[in-house]
């Protein structure tokens, strides 16, 4: 067996305006805390169109997309870093698939959340997207260097 706790892989998740509405961000955040993940970046900001904008680039063809973004700058948003072994991978697999209804029981979206259109939560898709996520949403100052103490217990 091994031991990674020391890996400081990063990713980006975002509780939408829909999760902070329904005060779920202490349900959501303590998922991942209890999971043994680090917490390094974390702010509560209503995001610009802007950034919304180049937050889901990739989508802006897409149908969705002015949706979407008129969404996700219509309240305040939690921007967090987290930090941990394979922290991108599972994160995405604690928050379930895109549509709520098709994620299973356990993950985030399966437990809280039933529409396409409001599934609370954002979690980078690859080590690369997280790169660039994380720029986006956060100067360098406001993450920390986090050596936690507890790293031989999870
Ligand atoms: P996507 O990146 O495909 O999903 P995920 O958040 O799981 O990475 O899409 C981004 C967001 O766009 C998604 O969380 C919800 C919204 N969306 C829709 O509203 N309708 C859709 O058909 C799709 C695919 C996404
Ligand atoms: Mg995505």
């Amino acid at each position: 067996t091994t031991l990674n706790a020391d890996s400081k892989e990063r990713t980006y998740i975002m509780l939408k305006p829909d999760a902070v509405n329904r005060r779920l961000i202490g349900e959501i955040l303590s998922r991942f805390e209890k999971r043994g993940y680090n917490v390094v970046g974390l702010k509560v900001l209503t995001p610009s169109r802007e950034l919304a904008e180049a937050h889901y680039a990739e989508h802006k063809e897409r149908p969705f997309f002015k949706g979407l973004v008129d969404f996700l700058t219509s309240g305040p948003v939690v921007a967090i870093v987290i930090e941990g072994d394979n922290a991108v991978a599972t994160a995405r697999t604690m928050i379930g698939v895109t549509k709520p209804q098709a994620s299973a029981p356990g993950t985030i979206r399966g437990d809280l959340s039933i529409d396409v259109g409001r599934n609370i939560i954002h979690g980078s898709d690859s080590v690369e997207s997280a790169r660039r996520e994380i720029g986006l949403w956060f100067r360098p100052v406001e993450i920390v260097d986090f050596k936690p103490v507890d790293h031989a217990w999870v």
